[in-house]
C-alpha cells in the first residue's frame, strides 16, 4: 500500500551534490576540515557493504592481541568507540539518551588518541583535502560489496528502526520496490553507489588506498585480512592473521558485544542490525528478474571498462 509509505527525501536533506540523512549535515563542515595526522586510519565505505566487519578487522590487525582480547572479553566498549563513524559519531552511552533524533555534540576528534582509526560512508570528494591530496598518509581501507546485496542488506536495515520521534521516522513500511526506485534515483543517503565506488577504485593505486571487495573477504579471508595488515603496516605471524579471522568470522562477530554493536537494539528492533545474514547472494530472494536485470544494465553501463573484474562481486 503506497499510501503507508514514508517519503524518504522527508528524511533526508541535500548536501551539496549528495544527500545525506539530516542528523549528520551539522557535522559535514567538521569533517571536511578536518585535520589528519600520519598514523590516522580510515574504514570506508558505501552503507552495508561490511563496513562493521572491515571495522573489526582494522581494529584487531592494530592492536596488541593481549589487550584486544582483555577489551574483548572484559569490556563494555563497541566498536561505535574503537572505530567512531565521522557523520554519525554517537558513543554507546548516547544510546540510552536517545528519544528522537540522535542529537548528540560533535566528537572532538581531537582529543582522539593516536593511532586514530574512523569510520565513514561519506563520498571522497566531500571529505577533507587532507585526504583527497595525493599523499602517503592517512591511510584508507575501502570496502566495496555488490550492489544487490547491498540494498537489500540496506532495506532491511533501514526498516529495522522503530523508536524515532515523528518527524524523524526512519523508513517503516518502505516496500523493497520503493527502496529501489529511490535508490536507482540517487535518492538515498551519500549519493549515488556507482559514483562513490569509482571514486575510491581509481585511486586503488595510491600508497594510502586499499581496495577491498567484501565477496573477496568471504572467499578467502586468511588473504585478505594478509593484505589489510600489510597495508597497514604490520608484520603478522600467519597464526595472529587466523586468529583475526576466526575473530571475525560472523558467526562469532555477532556473539561478541564488542564487535556487534548490540546496543543500537535500543533504537532498532535486531538485537544486532549489522549482523543479518552475512553472505554473498541473498539478493536472488528479493530481487525480480525485471529488477536485477536493471541492476545489470546499469552496473554494466557505470562500471564496464573501468573496474576490471568485476563480475567476481557476485
Ligand atoms: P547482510 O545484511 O547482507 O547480512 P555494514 O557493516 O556496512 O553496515 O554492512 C552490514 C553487512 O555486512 C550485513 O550484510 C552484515 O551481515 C554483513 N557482515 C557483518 N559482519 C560480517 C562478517 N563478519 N562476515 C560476513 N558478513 C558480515
Amino acid at each position: 500500500d503506497d499510501s503507508t509509505l514514508l517519503n524518504i527525501p522527508e528524511q533526508l536533506a541535500k548536501y551539496e551534490d549528495i544527500h545525506l540523512h539530516k542528523g549528520s549535515v551539522k557535522f559535514m563542515p567538521p569533517i571536511r576540515s578536518m585535520e589528519c595526522r600520519d598514523d590516522d586510519i580510515f574504514v570506508t565505505s558505501y552503507p552495508k557493504c561490511g563496513t562493521t566487519w572491515m571495522q573489526a578487522i582494522v581494529w584487531l590487525v592494530t592492536s596488541d592481541p593481549d589487550t584486544s582480547s582483555t577489551i574483548m572479553s572484559n569490556s563494555s566498549a563497541s566498536l561505535d568507540e574503537l572505530v567512531p563513524m565521522l557523520e554519525w559519531p554517537l558513543q554507546k552511552s548516547d544510546f540510552n539518551d536517545l528519544k528522537g533524533s540522535p542529537d548528540v555534540g560533535l566528537r572532538d576528534w581531537n582529543k582522539m588518541a593516536s593511532p586514530r582509526l574512523m569510520k565513514t560512508h561519506i563520498p571522497f570528494h566531500l571529505l577533507s583535502p587532507d585526504i583527497t591530496k595525493q599523499r602517503k598518509t592517512p591511510k584508507i581501507v575501502y570496502i566495496s560489496r555488490n550492489p544487490k546485496d547491498m540494498c537489500v542488506s540496506d532495506h532491511k536495515f533501514l526498516s529495522g528502526f522503530s523508536c524515532w520521534s515523528a518527524s524523524e521516522h526512519m523508513y517503516l513500511e518502505m516496500s523493497f520496490e520503493k527502496y529501489l526506485e529511490n535508490w536507482f534515483d540517487g535518492i538515498v543517503s551519500f549519493g549515488d553507489y556507482f559514483t562513490h565506488n569509482m571514486e575510491f577504485w581509481e585511486r586503488r593505486d595510491w600508497d594510502n588506498i586499499l581496495f577491498v571487495k567484501y565477496e573477496d573477504l568471504l572467499q578467502d579471508p586468511h588473504r585478505e585480512v594478509t593484505r589489510v595488515a600489510r597495508f597497514l603496516g604490520k608484520d603478522l605471524s600467519s597464526e595472529r592473521i587466523h586468529q583475526i579471522t576466526q575473530e571475525t568470522m560472523f558467526s562469532r562477530m555477532k556473539q561478541n558485544n564488542v564487535l556487534n554493536n548490540s546496543h543500537w537494539k535500543t533504537i532498532h528492533q535486531r538485537e544486532t542490525p549489522f549482523h543479518r545474514k552475512g553472505k554473498c547472494g541473498n539478493w536472488k530472494k528479493h530481487f525480480t528478474v525485471a529488477q536485477s536485470e536493471r541492476m545489470d544494465a546499469l552496473y554494466k553501463q557505470r562500471f564496464a571498462g573501468k573496474c576490471g573484474d568485476w563480475k567476481k562481486h557476485f
